[in-house]
């Protein structure tokens, strides 16, 4: 480890074995670590991290209510990145913990812009959902000069449209709830048929699952939508 004493530090999209050599030795050398959770229960990311912590380590469980398209919460990141502040003065390194990549859809943001002004933050990529999600699906994300384009499913159906128009492969994130809305679009462009749906990719508890049989509320939120305008014929 160099003088940084804040990383950002990406751990993959579930499976333990897809932490980075570099996420790994950071994450088993620094004195305090801090992840998000929940308002009750367990961390997705702590759980990600847990086989391969040494057990002595500071916690700090950055709790966010999980409500529905929710805006960042400010007062909890305020007072996570003061927690995280207080200890960094007192020479402790801390490493915040970050589902998939920190810098692709990760709360990590919202403390980065926070602390990066007073301390340096080294950010650690790690391996996104993008990328997990297309090797669990077997569906190529990319080749050639084709355009992929990221959609959150939050956005209104005729925004969701028009970029599924104007892209040669999309991957639909934060389905959940919205599943109906993205199916509806999905239909009405005939591209259901090159669609594939897998939740929790790399976890124990991955799922694909065949979307035309899928019901309107089946969708949880750790899913993601994979869309190939070719239908994912390469030759
Ligand atoms: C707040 S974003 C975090 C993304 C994360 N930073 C990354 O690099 O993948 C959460 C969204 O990422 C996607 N996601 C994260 N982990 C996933 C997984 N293991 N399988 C499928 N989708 C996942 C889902 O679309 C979910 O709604």
């Amino acid at each position: 480890m160099n003088d940084t004493k804040i990383w950002g530090l990406g751990l993959g999209p579930g499976d333990p074995d897809l932490i980075t050599v570099k996420s790994l030795k950071i994450l088993q050398q620094v004195d305090v670590i801090a992840y998000p959770a929940p308002l009750e229960g367990d961390s997705l990311t702590r759980t990600i991290a847990a086989p391969h912590l040494r057990g002595d380590q500071a916690e700090i469980a950055i709790r966010v209510p999980m409500v529905v398209e929710r805006y960042p919460a400010q007062e909890i990141y305020d007072g996570a990145a003061l927690e995280i502040a207080d200890h960094v003065r007192q020479g402790k390194s801390v490493a915040i913990l970050c589902e998939g990549d920190p810098f692709f859809y990760g709360s990590f943001m919202y403390l980065f812009s926070r602390l990066a002004e007073e301390f340096e933050i080294d950010v650690v990529p790690g391996v996104s959902s993008l990328a997990a999600s297309a090797a669990g699906l077997g569906m190529p994300l990319s080749e050639r000069n084709e355009v992929v384009t990221v959609i959150p499913a939050p956005l209104d159906e005729a925004e969701i449209e028009a970029r599924l128009k104007a892209t040669e492969v999309a991957a639909i994130m934060k389905v959940g709830r919205h599943f109906k809305k993205v199916k509806r679009v999905l239909d009405r462009l005939g591209l259901t048929v090159h669609a594939g749906y897998i939740e929790r990719a790399t976890m124990k508890e991955q799922r694909i699952l065949d979307l035309t049989e899928m019901a309107d509320d089946e969708a949880i939120y750790f899913s993601m939508i994979i869309v190939r305008r070719d239908g994912g014929d390469q030759r």
